[in-house]
């Protein structure tokens, strides 16, 4: 059997709110094998957006082992997470995180652009463009997130996190403003992804 690529077993987060402390992940065991999708499904509020961060490395576990892609991500420091981020996973957050003053092109293309620093403009530019055509926004390319509607900005955002064809692909609620037939494209395209290329992919969701 291939490693797992998310292997997460015991994992706790504790926060704290204002000195009350918060016990928000308890004791999570996960595993995802190569080209395999899941689902995170739960109330608001029960941590789902939560075991993504951490599952990133974007927020740092109080204990418990998460080995993601071959690495254990918990003794990373911050450069090292950058890097392990940058090459094996792409991400599509709740609230997009989407750079004002890029284009939805730019936003697109400089995931690849800091991925590899050798790839030719016209090259990178070409593959933003075609992921963007991909989630159906290929008269879109030039239109900052400020000129986008929110289920458009949506999908900038999931073609930033697929561009790079990353080995784990974590999307927060990704058809969260979607009417039903784009949302079911979207699905689609991340199964796609996930058939085709491998791609292992971690999705929080409401919709049934
Ligand atoms: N930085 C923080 N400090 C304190 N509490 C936090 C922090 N981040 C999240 N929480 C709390 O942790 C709980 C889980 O939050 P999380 O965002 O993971 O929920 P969720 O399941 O993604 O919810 P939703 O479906 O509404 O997106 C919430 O009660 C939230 O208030
Ligand atoms: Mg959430």
């Amino acid at each position: 059997m291939p490693a797992p690529v998310v292997d997460a077993r015991g994992v706790n987060l504790h926060l704290r709110s204002g000195g009350t402390p918060l016990h928000i992940l308890k004791d999570v065991d996960l595993a995802l094998a190569a080209g395999e999708v899941a689902a995170i499904v739960g109330p608001s509020g029960s941590g789902k957006t939560s075991l993504l961060m951490v599952l990133s490395g974007l927020e740092q576990a109080t204990s418990g082992h998460i080995e993601v892609a071959g690495t254990d991500i918990t003794t990373l420091n911050e450069d090292r997470l950058a890097i392990f981020r940058r090459e094996a996973l792409g991400i599509l957050f709740q609230n997009f995180h989407l750079i004002p003053s890029l284009t939805a092109l730019e936003n697109v293309a400089l995931t690849l652009e800091i991925a590899h620093p050798a790839m030719a403009w016209s090259e990178i530019s070409d593959s933003a463009a075609a992921a963007l055509a991909d989630v159906g926004l290929g008269n879109r390319t030039t239109h900052l997130p400020s000129a986008l509607s929110g289920g458009e900005q949506q999908r900038v955002g999931l073609a930033r996190a697929m561009v790079g064809r990353p080995r784990l692909l974590l999307a927060d609620e990704p058809t969260g403003n979607l009417d039903q037939e784009t949302g079911a494209h979207v699905i689609e395209l991340m199964f796609g992804l996930a058939r085709e290329r491998g791609t292992s992919i971690l999705l929080i969701t409401h919709d049934p």
